[in-house]
């Protein structure tokens, strides 16, 4: 994604916001995404962390109880996220915070400094994730981890589909460029090994609003003309008649965890 794309998406909350709350309104599992993914990963107390490609911050705020004393580090392409992310991290107990803009494959920290890096989301913006994946390598300790975590190509594959009216694909267009496999292939590449996780989910969603503005938020389809985006809203009642009020979906959204050798 070029600069000036990634501005027009995350220069402020809106769009991704639209997005997100598909997610926090009609997901059902047994425990939530954000403290699903911190569960398991291994931080420590006074443990020195990097978020790349941080967004709003959501994870830190909801991912539950968090080790005492960590030194989180924020980065992101956007300055408005790192702003924002800041800002909502700093109402937590953590040894120090601190923030940059930054782009994931050019990170301004030295070599072996951080103990975990965490780049939740974010690969599939990059045209090459593997130097990404490289960079995140570097700034990390012997022994430190990386998570990673991205979407299946089956994810919301339901909703996916009705965005073909808007020029669309029929599958989450994040898990065509960095799905599963990608992520899994590079890791395994640059760190000898990898440890793959599913977050059991899945979604059944009821407001018919709630898809027409989380899928016109990302190009292609937010720069869809009147006529498309009256077809879409067709194409959304028509299923949400078919399902009987609500379209269900599988949600796949999975985490990848390597360590760097010793
Ligand atoms: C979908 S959001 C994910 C936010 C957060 N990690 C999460 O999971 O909630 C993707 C974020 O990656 C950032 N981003 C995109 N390309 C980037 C790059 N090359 N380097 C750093 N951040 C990038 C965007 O600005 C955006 O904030």
């Amino acid at each position: 994604m070029s600069e000036a794309e990634n501005a027009r998406q995350y220069g402020d909350v809106h769009k991704i916001a639209a997005r997100a709350r598909l997610h926090t309104r009609y997901t059902i599992a047994d425990i939530g995404w954000f403290p699903w993914v911190a569960a398991q990963l291994p931080m420590f107390d006074g443990a020195h962390l990097l978020d790349v490609g941080c967004g709003p911050g959501w994870f830190w705020r909801s991912c539950g109880p968090l080790p005492a004393d960590l030194n989180l580090t924020l980065t992101d392409r956007s300055a408005f996220m790192v702003a924002d992310a800041r800002e909502r991290c700093s109402a937590l107990a953590l040894g120090s915070l601190s923030g940059e803009t930054a782009d994931a494959v050019n990170l301004p920290f030295a070599d072996d400094c951080f103990d975990g890096v965490i780049a939740m989301h974010m690969l599939y913006h990059l045209d090459d994730p593997a130097r990404a994946i490289a960079e995140m390598a570097r700034v990390l300790k012997p022994g430190g981890f990386l998570a990673v975590t991205t979407n299946g190509i089956g994810n919301m594959r339901e909703i996916y589909a009705l965005t073909t009216v808007l020029g669309g694909l029929p599958m989450d267009p994040a898990a065509a460029r960095f799905g599963f496999a990608e992520a899994e292939n590079l890791m395994r590449q640059t760190f000898g090994a990898v440890t793959v996780r599913r977050h059991p989910s899945r979604m059944r969603v009821t407001g018919p609003e709630d898809i027409f503005l989380a899928m016109t938020s990302f190009p292609p389809c937010e720069d869809a003309g009147e006529a498309d985006l009256l077809a879409f809203r067709h194409a959304i009642n028509e299923a949400f008649a078919r399902g009987g009020g609500a379209i269900e979906t599988e949600q796949e959204r999975g985490l990848f965890l390597s360590r760097k050798a010793v």
